[in-house]
């Protein structure tokens, strides 16, 4: 993808699924990449899978639920590898729960993950992007927000929360060489997905309801994203800001 060497790409939740394979992909380009993650384990494993693959990475650890760590995390970062270029929202949490069965704690547990998040950690970072007058921030969000997903109403509603967000940062920034843009997965076989569906009971059961919903017949896998978050992120998408794209076979279609 064009104009993704030598740039400095924070991916958060990068220790996950998708998140590690978007954080290879950026490496294959060239790109240096900083792995993010609360999970100090994973998100070093997949640094030092780049590193021996030739590629350009390093770890970062942080709780972004805390708007504090996120904020020394970026300073860190600038610090440390220099300004960042591009910020990649991937990290996320679930677990399968009709409204009626979910109360005040797991709602503010879910929000402060999937939405609190993406705030705590876009908030310092584009205002760097904005002294600077460039950025490209791409998040993910979920195909959940745009079709609805039973026992998901709280994540959808945080997914939904992201594309606003995202649609509202692109308009306020628009002129200073800043993009934002959303991607959404569709059902894509991580470690998530796998919690997700033992928390709904009857484990292969759903596995070939998803499957069954999906046009193109089969679910996702990590490696479909990376393509299109690096298209946001790339030259090529220069002109291209407040869009929402689908990566899940079909599965909604949005005009
Ligand atoms: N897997 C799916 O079916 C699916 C579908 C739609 C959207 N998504 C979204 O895709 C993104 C990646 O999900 P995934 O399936 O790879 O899940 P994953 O569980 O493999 O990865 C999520 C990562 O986020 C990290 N994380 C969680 N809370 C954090 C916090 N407070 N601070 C820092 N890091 C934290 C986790 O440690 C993990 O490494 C998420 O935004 C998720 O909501 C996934």
């Amino acid at each position: 993808m064009k104009g993704l060497k030598e740039k400095i790409v924070v991916v958060t939740g990068g220790g996950g699924g998708i998140g590690a394979a978007t954080c290879r992909r950026f490496a294959e380009d060239g790109a240096h990449v900083v792995v993010m993650d609360v999970n100090d384990e994973a998100a070093h494993a997949v640094a030092d899978g780049i590193v021996a693959d030739g590629g350009r990475a390093t770890a970062t650890v942080a709780d972004l639920t805390d708007y504090d760590a996120a904020v020394a995390a970026v300073a860190r970062i600038e610090k440390e590898t220099g300004p960042i270029d591009v910020l990649v929202n991937g990290i996320g949490w679930d677990v399968f729960t009709p409204f009626l069965k979910s109360g005040p704690d797991f709602w503010t547990r879910i929000i402060d993950i999937n939405l609190r998040g993406v705030l705590n950690i876009t908030h310092p970072v584009l205002a760097r992007m904005a002294e600077r007058g460039a950025g490209r921030i791409v998040s993910i969000a979920s195909d959940a927000a745009r079709g609805g997903s039973s026992g998901e109403s709280v994540y959808a509603a945080c997914k939904a929360g992201i594309i606003a967000f995202s649609k509202t940062i692109a308009r306020e920034h628009a002129r200073q060489g800043i993009t934002a843009n959303v991607v959404c997965p569709g059902v894509t076989e991580t470690a998530m997905l796998e919690k997700f569906m033992e928390a709904a009971g009857d484990k292969e059961k759903l596995r070939t309801a998803f499957t069954r919903a999906v046009p193109m017949g089969r679910l996702g896998q990590p490696d479909d994203l990376p393509g299109a978050i690096l298209f946001f992120a790339s030259d090529d998408a220069a002109f291209v800001t407040g869009q929402v794209l689908s990566v899940s076979g079909g599965l909604t279609m949005h005009g």
